[in-house]
């Protein structure tokens, strides 16, 4: 959608070598602050998944910025899927790998229901990892992903290989 691709695009701030030496950060916090410019974010993104999704499930913690406020845009509930030992139990969690070791994903199984359509919502594809574990969480609990949306995929990484069959909608692509 061209529409959200230019909000993000005039609202991003690009820092080099950060958080190391090498690296672009690409930093959405311009485009969160800008309250015309994050309504406008949620009010396109909510046109674009209306009446297609039954709930919206956020990661810890950046998605949770962008999966609140559409949950609510949308009178739909939201699911946080955290990060390891956040959650009180019973949770169900899936191990993943980062760049150096690993991370895990915990969701609480009551959050999420049989048969429900679940976006998920994240800042940025980078690896794939993250969006990854949270389909297995959502899938585990018989549910089905509708999609997995981020406003950056750094495409470099190939994040999208990990997500096979799924419709994978990124605002930017890098
Ligand atoms: C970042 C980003 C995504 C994830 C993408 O989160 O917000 O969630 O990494 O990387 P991947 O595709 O390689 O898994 P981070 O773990 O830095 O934490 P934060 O959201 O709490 O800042
Ligand atoms: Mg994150």
């Amino acid at each position: 959608n061209a529409r959200i691709g230019q909000v993000i695009l005039d609202n991003l701030r690009e820092i080099p070598d950060f958080p190391e030496p090498g690296v672009l950060f690409r930093d959405i916090t311009p485009l969160l602050a800008n309250g015309e410019a994050f309504g406008k974010l949620i009010d396109e993104l909510a046109e674009h998944y209306r009446g297609k999704i039954d709930a919206v499930a956020g990661l810890e913690s950046r998605g949770f910025i962008l999966a609140a406020p559409l949950a609510v845009k949308l009178g739909l509930g939201m699911i946080t899927i955290r990060k390891a030992g956040k959650l009180p139990g019973p949770v169900i969690g899936v191990d993943y790998e980062l760049e150096y070791g690993t991370a895990r994903m915990e969701v609480r199984p009551e959050a999420i229901h049989e048969g429900q359509r679940v976006l998920i919502i994240d800042d940025v594809l980078a690896t794939g990892g993250t969006a990854a574990a949270a389909v297995e969480l959502v899938r585990a609990l018989g549910a089905e992903v509708a999609g997995v949306t981020v406003l950056l995929e750094l495409a470099g990484l190939n994040g999208r290989d990990r997500l096979p069959g799924l419709l994978v909608e990124s605002g930017v692509t890098f």
